[in-house]
């Protein structure tokens, strides 16, 4: 049996990394003050279909969405946006005094994509949500908190690309633009555009197969669309950015996936070599309207993700190795019956004090089990064998120096946490 194609097994020597960035993650969360939210893995197919838009390649192609027994429609997560802004709404979040409404999450989403290095069909994302402000210089925090996601890992070789999408007024201008632009040439098209331009011609700019057609590139911009406020509010959003010195360019053919954006839209791309076909790290932006649509009161939003597979990726090409421990501090070296259930009670002691140890559980030979300390990497190797018992003592190893020392078994403990703390 395999795992599915598209999914992935993370095993120890890789989970450490894993834990690692997770918890950088985690304390980069603290800094900026975004609190964790755990959302269910499954949600009601049309939470998606509303959320992230019907006509998106997510919502079209991508969802695994099932009948459950009870004959409802549901979906395995493709994102978590839609669902932290149900939540918001069902919890009635909004109503709580503090303002904005700031949160994070870490979890697998699911897309059935074609699989490839960077792509697949069950991914980790760890995303940032921020609601309730529509305050431009909170577009600025989210994109410095991405952008921190990978530089307090030691990455380097990042670009910011930023656009603007407008209000809704604009984006109708634009549409409008759109569809008369391409209208000419809609039997050229590929059968998904031709309903796009339709329904959403935005759409028709992400396309994969229609990517290379020369309207696409003579395609009118939504940023020559806005309308003065929006260009204002993006105006404002750059100068958040340049006070911070974070350094973006800017994109006006930059379009998203999904299709609750407005206003601020953005990507973090790697510029590392050997990175591989897929570039973009991470993508975010803003969506006033999204926590309307879901029922709740008109409260603006704005958020990003990125997947915790392309930041290990980039890690890679770019030669960062994390500083992960996988040894541990001790280990316990058993010979006989006696000493053998000694070493049950005293590594028992030893872990509810705090340190990390392990012994044999296969009856192995002194000179076995002193292998298995080396492979775990420990710092101290405890021997205790039938005369170490009758003196009430331990030999204490430490693997770093070869020095060695008999200690009472009464100190043990004590002795080793005074050792693995750095003492004498
Ligand atoms: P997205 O651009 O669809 O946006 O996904 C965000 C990130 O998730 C991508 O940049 C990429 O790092 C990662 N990702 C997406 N699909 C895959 C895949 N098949 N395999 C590996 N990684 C993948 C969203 O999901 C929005 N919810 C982001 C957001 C939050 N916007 C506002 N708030």
């Amino acid at each position: 049996m395999k795992a599915p194609r598209g999914t992935q097994d993370i095993l120890p020597g890789t989970s450490e990394k894993w834990q690692y960035v997770e918890s950088a993650l985690i304390e980069l969360c603290k800094k900026y003050n975004y609190r964790e939210i755990r959302t269910p893995v499954f949600e009601h197919t049309e939470l998606f279909q509303r959320g992230v838009g019907d006509t998106t390649d997510i919502v079209q192609k991508e969802m695994y969405t099932f009948e459950d027994r009870g004959g409802r429609s549901l979906t395995l997560r493709p994102e978590g946006t839609a669902s932290v802004v149900r939540s918001f709404v069902e919890h009635k979040v909004f109503g709580q005094p503090m303002q904005p409404t700031k949160l994070f999450y870490i979890g697998p989403m699911f897309r059935y994509e074609r699989p490839q290095q960077g792509r697949m069909r069950q991914f980790y994302q760890f995303g940032i949500e921020a609601l309730g402000s529509a305050d431009p210089a909170i577009d600025a925090e989210v994109m410095a908190l991405a952008m921190a996601s990978y530089q307090e890992l030691g990455l380097k070789s990042l670009k910011l690309v930023i656009n603007s999408l407008g209000d809704s007024e604009s984006r109708k201008q634009h549409r409008e633009a759109l569809i008369k632009h391409f209208d000419p040439h809609r039997e050229e098209l590929c059968e998904d555009c031709q309903v796009r331009l339709d329904k959403n011609p935005l759409r028709v700019l992400d396309c994969k197969k229609d990517r290379e057609h020369p309207a696409m590139k003579t395609a009118p911009s939504v940023l020559d669309y806005l309308n003065e406020e929006s260009k204002e509010y993006f105006e404002q959003v750059k100068s958040y950015l340049d006070a911070m010195e974070i350094p973006y360019v800017v994109d006006k053919n930059l379009v998203r996936g999904l299709d609750y954006y407005n206003h601020t839209a953005f990507e973090i791309m790697s510029d590392a070599e050997g990175f591989g076909a897929i570039t973009t790290l991470s993508g975010g932006g803003r969506y006033n309207g999204l926590v309307e649509d879901m029922g709740g009161p008109e409260t603006p939003g704005i958020g990003f993700a990125l997947s915790i597979e392309r930041l290990l990726m980039a890690l890679e090409a770019e030669g960062i190795e994390l500083p992960v421990n996988e040894g541990i501090d001790c280990y316990f070296v058993a010979l006989g019956d006696q000493a053998e259930k000694e070493a049950v009670r005293l590594t028992y002691q030893l872990r509810k004090a705090g340190v990390q140890v392990d012994k044999d559980y296969l009856g192995r030979k002194i000179k076995s089990q002193f292998k298995s300390a080396d492979r775990l990497e420990a710092k101290y190797v405890i021997v205790l064998g039938e005369n170490e018992l009758e003196a009430g003592q331990a030999n204490v190893k430490s693997m770093e120096t070869g020095e060695q020392q008999e200690v009472s078994l009464a100190d043990l403990v004590t002795y080793l946490k005074n050792k693995l703390a750095g003492g004498k």
